[in-house]
């Protein structure tokens, strides 16, 4: 009976502690809102649609650009129904990704979310994400990719051998052929060649799906990109059987994914597996793809630079040579031109213009009000483009990262908690590319013409139209 009373006051207790704390947390959300904080200025524009159409029918950074200028570095808008508050200043950034990042969490739309996978990390935040992102973190540690160098050279020097024998071709699209098949390898390591081909034609369904409206109706192609996601998942799950049963051990992002379990002895399911799997494959593809084809661009305008670059990737190309050695690790280190053109490109393309939250509670951030629910983005690409942090912005120059740049002005693979875990693989996979194509091939842009397309990530228009062909130096 003693007890029976015990329980029942302490829950009673614990009912007004609960209570106690809505309560306050109310009152501090209602105190927020009306006393200090104001909204951060900035139109609404019109009733639901907000500034959508200001948005979409000129380039997005003009957008940005012009209500920074009028409004300063926080401004709010409302995109696509949603509320939205901008940030253009590095502590801003800083606040919302690094040291308030609980109270933001990534928002993505869920038709997006169901054509990647709900359990890819990026979708996710706290202990979950933490899990997972520590799983990803260690398959792409510099330790783990620089065994992957021969393997990323014969990819290159494959997807170079075929341009040279082709005509026009776009750039672009030829990068993500080089992109998907180093997260091929970084993923499964060798995988057999009809897996692979499986994989690619449903990644491009799956891909082509991606930008079209979300209808989920037999013949769209968002219909399709849902189907040809579900035949990717039964292809994971073929190499998974195929690994179980041969008790194939792999060191590679795959093997990590099966050997993991959490404190309580669980492994991770084959959703999980599947869904951070294509996440992956997702982050990597078009990023890439879209850095290299500007750096090929930036190189092409500035054939000074290029010679410059060609001097450095020459000389290791002649040791080489000499020594009938193949690219070490040590050499991808010690590239500095080449290094500080991939920097340079990185700001310049600002291929990650801006990125998503949502603040999960009201905020204040330097006395304004970040309502709860509203979208928040910090814009990666003003920051980069603005002339207090960046002298002559506008002005391709890689010599300017000779100094690091200040604190929180350069962050071309994000911060904080959802920062780019396959930064390094990027770089490597982009440094061995450029160290054939400079010493061993030449590129012609065709057309010259300029412009930006979004896809959604920026490209040169046309993906950079050029031929390739084999030189010898
Ligand atoms: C030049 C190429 C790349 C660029 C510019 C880039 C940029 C970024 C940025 C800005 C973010 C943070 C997004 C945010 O905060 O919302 C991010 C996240 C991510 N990136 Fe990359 N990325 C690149 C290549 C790669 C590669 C090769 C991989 C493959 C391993 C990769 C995997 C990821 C993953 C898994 C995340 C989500 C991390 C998380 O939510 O914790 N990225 N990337």
């Amino acid at each position: 009976m003693a007890g029976f009373w015990f329980l029942a006051i302490s829950s009673f207790f614990f009912c007004l502690l609960l209570v106690r704390m809505a309560v306050s947390k109310n009152n501090k959300r209602k105190k927020m809102r009306d006393s200090r904080c104001k909204l951060p200025p900035g139109s609404m524009g019109w009733p639901y649609l907000g500034e959508t159409l200001q948005l979409y029918s000129q380039d997005p950074n003009v957008f940005f650009t012009s209500k920074q200028k009028r409004y300063g570095e926080i401004f709010k808008t409302r995109i696509l129904g949603y509320p939205c508050v901008m940030l253009a200043s590095p502590e801003a950034a800083r606040f919302v990704l690094v040291t308030h990042a609980r109270m933001f969490k990534p928002t993505y739309p869920k038709s997006k979310e169901r054509l990647i996978g709900p359990s890819a990390l990026f979708f996710h935040q706290g202990d979950y994400h933490f899990y997972i992102r520590k799983l990803v973190q260690s398959s792409f540690f510099p330790e783990t990719i620089r065994k992957l160098i021969p393997d990323i050279e014969h990819i290159a020097l494959s997807s170079l051998q075929s341009l040279a024998n082709m005509p026009i071709v776009s750039t672009y699209q030829e990068m993500k052929k080089f992109a998907f098949d180093v997260g091929i390898l970084a993923i499964f390591g060798h995988l057999e060649c009809s897996y692979k081909e499986m994989l690619k034609h449903n990644y491009n369904i799956v891909d082509k799906g991606y930008n079209f409206f979300p209808m989920n109706l037999p013949g769209t192609s968002y219909h399709r990109a849902l189907m040809a996601r579900k035949r990717l998942k039964t292809t994971v799950s073929e190499i998974i059987r195929e690994r179980r049963e041969k008790s194939i051990l792999k060191t590679d992002f795959l093997g990590h994914l099966l050997d993991v379990k959490d404190d309580k002895g669980r492994v991770l399911t084959q959703e999980q597996i599947a869904d951070n799997i294509i996440g992956v494959l997702f982050a990597a593809q078009d990023t890439t793809a879209s850095c290299l084809t500007w750096i090929l661009k930036y190189l092409h305008d500035n054939q000074k630079l290029l010679e410059a670059v060609k001097d450095e990737q020459r000389a290791i190309y002649e040791e080489n040579s000499r020594e009938k050695k193949s690219l070490t690790w040590g050499q991808t280190r010690n590239m500095p031109l080449t290094h500080k053109v991939i920097l340079e490109s990185l700001r310049m393309a600002s291929i990650i213009s801006f990125t998503f939250r949502e603040a999960v509670d009201d905020v204040e951030y330097k006395g304004y009000l970040i309502p709860k629910g509203w979208k928040v983005m910090p814009l990666f690409r003003n920051i980069h483009h603005n002339p207090k942090y960046f002298s002559n912005p506008e002005v391709f120059d890689p010599s300017r990262f000779e100094v690091n740049p200040k604190p929180n002005t350069f962050m071309p693979f994000g911060s904080g908690v959802h920062a780019c875990p396959g930064n390094e693989l990027a770089k490597i996979q982009i440094l061995i590319y450029l160290h054939h194509l400079i010493s061993k091939f030449r590129w012609e842009v065709v057309g010259g013409e300029e412009g930006i397309e979004y896809g959604p990530f920026p490209i040169p228009r046309n993906g950079l139209l050029a031929t390739f062909r084999q030189h010898s130096l």
